[in-house]
């Protein structure tokens, strides 16, 4: 029989990290997949609120990396553990990156790499779908499929922004193209 468990506070402090940093993804991918969201103000609500919710996201993943540490016995110095929770631990790594350098002095100092390290938050999504997948795969609490659920709406949702940026891209290529040739019929 498929029995649903009690989920103890480890799985819950995972829980609204997931759904913080999920927070943080949904300005810039409603932007562009649902344009119409900027007229009730939430996408620039959140947006002047992201560090602060990505800040938030890291503490309640550190406090539910601790606890699980606590649960599992882990043993540090066995490279095994690294591999056993590669996903957990791999994302708590970005989640880390992500708020050390959610600061203008960073900002400034990076400069153009300061965005590539922040794309680090779109392969976190795919890993999280994973981990959580993985290690709650046989005993389910009743966040897990809510879990699983919002993180692969915002993963499509993310997917349909790439293509929508991707058709804009490729028509006004198109369009330069256009006024390029019409410029050049105009001189001859
Ligand atoms: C140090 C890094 C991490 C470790 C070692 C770790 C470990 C674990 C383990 C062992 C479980 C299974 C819990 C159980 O058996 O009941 C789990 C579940 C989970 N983890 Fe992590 N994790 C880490 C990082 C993260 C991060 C960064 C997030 C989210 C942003 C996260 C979100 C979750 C969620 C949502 C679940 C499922 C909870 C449920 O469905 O009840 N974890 N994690």
């Amino acid at each position: 029989m498929v029995s649903i468990d009690q989920a103890p506070l480890g799985n819950i402090l995972g829980f609204l990290a997931l759904a913080s940093y999920i927070v943080t993804l949904i300005p810039t991918i409603f932007r562009i997949v649902f344009p119409k969201t900027k007229e009730t103000g939430i996408p620039q609500w959140l947006l002047k609120r992201r560090r602060t919710i990505g800040l938030i996201a890291f503490f309640l993943a550190l406090g539910h990396g601790f606890l699980m540490v606590q649960k599992r016995n882990f043993d540090f110095l066995d490279t095994k553990t690294y591999w056993i929770y590669i996903q957990g631990v791999s994302t708590f790594i970005i989640f880390t990156l992500l708020s050390i350098t959610s600061n203008n002095w960073s900002v400034r100092k990076l400069k153009k790499n300061w965005k590539q390290l922040h794309k680090l938050t779109y392969p976190a999504m795919v890993i999280l779908i994973w981990h959580i997948w993985d290690k709650m795969s046989g005993h389910w609490t009743y966040l897990t499929p809510i879990s699983l659920v919002a993180t692969t709406i915002i993963t499509v949702l993310f997917i349909i922004r790439l293509w929508i940026e991707h058709q804009d891209k490729q028509e006004k290529n198109a369009k330069k193209v256009i006024q390029k040739d019409l410029v050049g019929q105009k001189t001859r």
